[in-house]
């Protein structure tokens, strides 16, 4: 059931073709959004967008877009603004995973994490900041993606954890600069998702250890203290709360959202 949280809002969402960041579209377009996706797989970003269109016409659009495009972030976010004015809300939730231990890892994987976690979301945080700022946006909110790994270290997660820990710090900063403008920024971090990024890793982690992704999965769960994995929609949830009047005093927080992973 939908209330109407975001009835009026325009938001943009990066790596909306799949996942979280197309349950967080859905969720804000049920909500009465607008809302541009964003993503650099255009198949499947034109696909899951006339997918949400059929129940929200006239308030989807999409845009193809690499979120490490510096020039083509401000532009994707220009483009929304002519389309459905000001963007007010945006997620900067566009990731890829990657996993070694450290001692293995090339510069190139580590950059690899660093430029698509971070600095992407680094230069949709700014882009947004600059037009909701020069737009004269004063009820704007920015919702980053985080992990679990954004608060805790893990084995193989050296350069994941380190992109993730470095959105909480840069979420942190902005809430601290941008409150005054009436900009709120946080984050979530998601716990064990039901999604593709999870899917791969316990095929790729099931053929290192001789087992099955299906019985990876069951250990997996056994440590979640509700007794599964997280799906989307239950994490676009935390989003709506913070993107809606709900969240309005809510600033410079990291929301987990892992079933009792963490304590479990
Ligand atoms: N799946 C999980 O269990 C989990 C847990 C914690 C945090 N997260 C984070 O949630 C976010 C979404 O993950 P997901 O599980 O939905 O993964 P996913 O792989 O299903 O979706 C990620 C989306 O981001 C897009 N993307 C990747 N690199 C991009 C780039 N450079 N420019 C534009 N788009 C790009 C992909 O095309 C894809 O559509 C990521 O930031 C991820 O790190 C996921």
């Amino acid at each position: 059931m939908t209330s109407g949280l975001l009835e009026g809002r325009r938001a943009l969402v990066t790596g909306a073709a799949q996942g979280i960041g197309l349950a967080v579209a859905r969720a804000f377009a049920a909500e009465g959004a607008s809302v541009v996706l964003v993503d650099r797989e255009g198949e499947t970003l034109a696909a899951a967008a006339a997918g949400l269109e059929r129940d929200a016409p006239g308030r989807i659009a999409h845009r193809v877009l690499d979120v490490t495009d510096e020039a083509g972030t401000d532009a994707a976010f220009a483009a929304a603004a002519d389309r459905f004015g000001p963007v007010d809300v945006a997620v900067a939730n566009a990731g890829v995973l990657v996993l070694k231990p450290v001692v293995d890892m090339g510069l190139a994987e580590w950059r690899r994490a660093i430029d698509v976690n971070l600095t992407g979301a680094f230069l949709t945080s700014r882009a947004f900041a600059r037009q909701a700022i020069g737009a004269g946006v004063t009820d704007g909110r920015l919702i980053l993606t985080s992990s679990l790994f954004g608060v805790r270290g893990g084995r193989d997660n050296g350069a994941y954890s380190a992109s993730k820990f470095g959105m909480i710090g840069l979420a942190q900063s902005m809430a601290a600069e941008l409150g005054p403008a009436g900009i709120l920024v946080n984050c979530v971090c998601p716990g064990q998702v039901e999604s593709a990024m999870l899917d791969s890793l316990f095929e790729s982690r099931a053929i290192d250890r001789g087992t099955t992704a299906a019985a990876l999965k069951s250990i997996f769960v056994e440590r979640i203290p509700v007794g599964r994995l997280g799906p989307t929609a239950e994490i676009a949830d935390a989003y709506v709360y913070l993107a809606s009047r709900l969240g309005r005093y809510v600033t410079g927080q990291s929301i987990v959202v892992d079933g009792g992973w963490q304590v479990g």
